[in-house]
């Protein structure tokens, strides 16, 4: 792999600045800045971190910074007398990396940063912490029962997103199972309240791919945070560097061996230093820390899979030095202190001068020794100016207002974070309309259903209609053919009726004759009197024939030929005309009352009687 060069300042050789001295960080390196206080170690870092955001922007790094200091990599250096250091002038331009840093704060403690050093909030998801990490958190043995509640309510969540408070509820539950004691329930209970106060855990945190950004510097500022926070930061970021690099390298060999392409979108995590001061906090000597666990394994297993590390620190002797053995640079400022001599003694990856004692000790501020794993005897040299401003501890310690900022510069991140929040509410925007829809959607199936079944019904219907239709038709048709048929009928109807007429004619005729032939002139003019009233009272008709003898003579003719017949009613006699039967008798075809009223009409209307 073709090496990355970055230049860290001129070696100084016999009083004379030499060569640029430069460190490869194509790999990321494992590497170590001790010297006493305001030594110039921070600056070191500072510009090693310039070096690699100008000439390694494949890397992500990341920073834990204890004294809030590192915020100043944004602003141009104005001090041209640090520009103009001899050796350096007109080499080292004034330059702020604003849009290549971002200062994030731990979200609980916010409130202690004024606006405008920091460019986001910081929160982490409690399923980030791991079984490990929070047995180093919550300073617990394995096998504690403290420890094995834990493990069993964290196997309770497994994967899913909770927050602290649901840790907490879900323990309280507990108390009711009688699984384990009341005391070590409580216990448990009160260390997740503590934790839950640091204000880190949110149910919705950032994850690595939020942290580790290539050619950017994360700068975690803890300055204002409580101990266990930072260490818990280190810890969990050292792990999860570790692991997701770990486990890239992984599919990556596997991809390559396989010869199959694998999608590692969202587990590319870049190759990732971390930069961390005061590091014997974190490393120390003589007892482990949250972090150290962690810290261990990427220090000794990190390099491969591509997990960087620069500590700092003010004092060597503190750090756990046996696992510092394997380092690949130490950078080593003004040093004193014997055991802290003979702490970098032990770890310098290259052969020091014979005469280091004296050496560190009459290093200038910003002068150190640097030694490179693979080199010959460690070099001294003059770290480079830095393009960025530096805030030293001792400024802040002393509240001194020596540094003019300027303008504060355009941060990318700002709109960043603020993107980042129209995500998320996008996102959850999203989520409630999907919700919506579905509701929306299982309404509408409803309603489809019910269309469907209406539709269904309709086309029932409609086939009825059509059906009716039909028939509708036919009848139509049967009507029409009716009508022709009667229409065709018609003349036979006028004749049938002709005929009729004739044949009743005919029947008046000879019932006329009969009357005319067999009657006398009495019984005449009593069925004269009956054609105009056809029910008369023997009074009345005795009225028209005087003669009682006549008159009953006729009657009797009248009777005998069944012309009329006699009926008493209420002791008074009616003779009433009875031409009926006897009309009925002489046709060969069945007569109406309406044909035998014609008879008798045409009888008597002739006139003849
Ligand atoms: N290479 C350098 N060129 C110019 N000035 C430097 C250089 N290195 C350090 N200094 C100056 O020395 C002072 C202390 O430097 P720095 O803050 O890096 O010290 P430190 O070792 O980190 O101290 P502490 O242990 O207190 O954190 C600062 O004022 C800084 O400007
Ligand atoms: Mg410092």
């Amino acid at each position: 792999m073709a090496k990355v060069n970055i230049y860290l300042g001129r070696e100084k050789k016999n009083g004379e600045l030499g060569d640029w001295v430069t460190l490869d960080v194509s790999k990321p390196r494992v590497g170590v800045i001790v010297g006493k206080r305001g030594s110039g170690k921070t600056y070191s870092a500072s510009v090693l971190i310039e070096e690699c955001l100008d000439r390694n922007p494949r890397a992500a790094y990341v920073i834990i910074d204890i004294m809030g200091v590192y915020w100043s990599l944004k602003y141009p250096n104005k001090n041209v007398k640090e520009l103009n250091t001899p050796g350096f002038k007109g080499l080292i331009e004034p330059k702020g990396y604003a849009d290549k840093t971002r200062v994030l704060v731990v979200a609980g403690d916010v409130k202690k940063y004024q606006k405008g050093t920091y460019d986001g909030t910081l929160t982490i998801t409690p399923n980030m912490v791991s079984f490990d990490v929070w047995l180093s958190v919550f300073n617990l043995a394995p096998d504690e029962p403290q420890a094995m509640l834990l493990k069993s309510l964290l196997d309770k969540f497994e994967d899913k997103t909770y927050s602290i408070q649901e840790l907490i509820y879900a323990l309280t539950e507990e108390l009711e199972t009688g699984r384990y004691s009341k005391q070590t329930i409580v216990s448990l209970r009160s260390k997740f309240e503590y934790a839950k106060s640091w204000g880190i855990f949110s149910k919705t945190g950032m994850t690595l791919r939020d942290l580790a950004i290539p050619g950017v510097a994360t700068i975690i500022d803890v300055s204002e945070s409580s101990k266990p926070v930072s260490a818990l930061l280190v810890g969990l970021l050292a792990e999860k560097i570790y692991d997701a690099r770990k486990e890239l390298a992984r599919i990556k060999s596997w991809a390559k061996v396989s010869g199959r392409s694998v999608s590692i979108e969202d587990k590319n995590i870049p190759q990732t230093w971390l930069i961390i001061e005061e590091a014997h906090n974190f490393l120390p000597s003589r007892e482990r820390t949250k972090a150290s666990t962690p810290l261990i394994t990427y220090v000794k297993e990190g390099r491969h899979p591509g997990c960087g590390l620069l500590l700092v620190s003010q004092e060597p002797a503190a750090l756990d030095t046996k696992v510092l053995k394997q380092i690949d640079f130490l950078l080593v400022h003004n040093l004193s202190h014997k055991q802290d001599v003979e702490a970098v003694k032990f770890i310098a990856p290259s052969p020091l001068p014979r005469d280091l004692d004296s050496i560190l000790i009459k290093l200038g501020k910003g002068e150190a020794l640097l030694s490179v794993t693979g080199s010959e005897v460690a070099k001294k040299v003059k770290i480079r100016p830095k393009h960025s401003i530096h805030i030293a501890r001792a400024d802040i310690a002393e509240d001194k207002d020596v540094v003019e900022l300027g303008e504060q510069p355009f941060s990318i991140w700002n709109e960043y974070e603020r993107l980042k929040r129209e995500v998320v509410e996008l996102k959850a925007k999203l989520i409630e309309y999907q919700k919506r829809a579905g509701s929306k959607s299982s309404l509408i199936e409803k309603y489809m259903n019910e269309i469907n079944k209406l539709k269904h019904e309709l086309e029932k219907k409609d086939q009825v209609i059509s059906e009716l239709n039909q028939r509708l038709a036919e009848k139509d048709s049967i009507i029409r053919d009716l009508e022709s048929q009667i229409k065709a009928l018609q003349p036979k109807k006028y004749a049938v009726s002709r005929l009729k007429q004739r044949l009743l004619n005919s029947i008046a005729g000879a019932l006329r004759d009969t009357i005319i032939n067999e009657l006398n002139s009495d019984a005449k003019s009593v069925l004269s009197i009956l054609g105009e009233h056809p029910r008369i009272s023997l009074d009345d008709l005795q009225k028209s024939i005087p003669s009682k003898i006549k008159l009953l003579k006729a009657l009797e003719k009248l009777n005998a030929k069944r012309f009329i017949r006699i009926e008493t009613i209420n002791n008074k006699d009616y003779i009433i005309l009875n031409l009926d039967n006897l009309i009925r008798r002489l046709s060969v075809e069945p007569l109406s009352d309406e044909d035998i009223e014609y008879v008798i009409e045409r009888i008597f209307g002739l006139g003849i009687i």
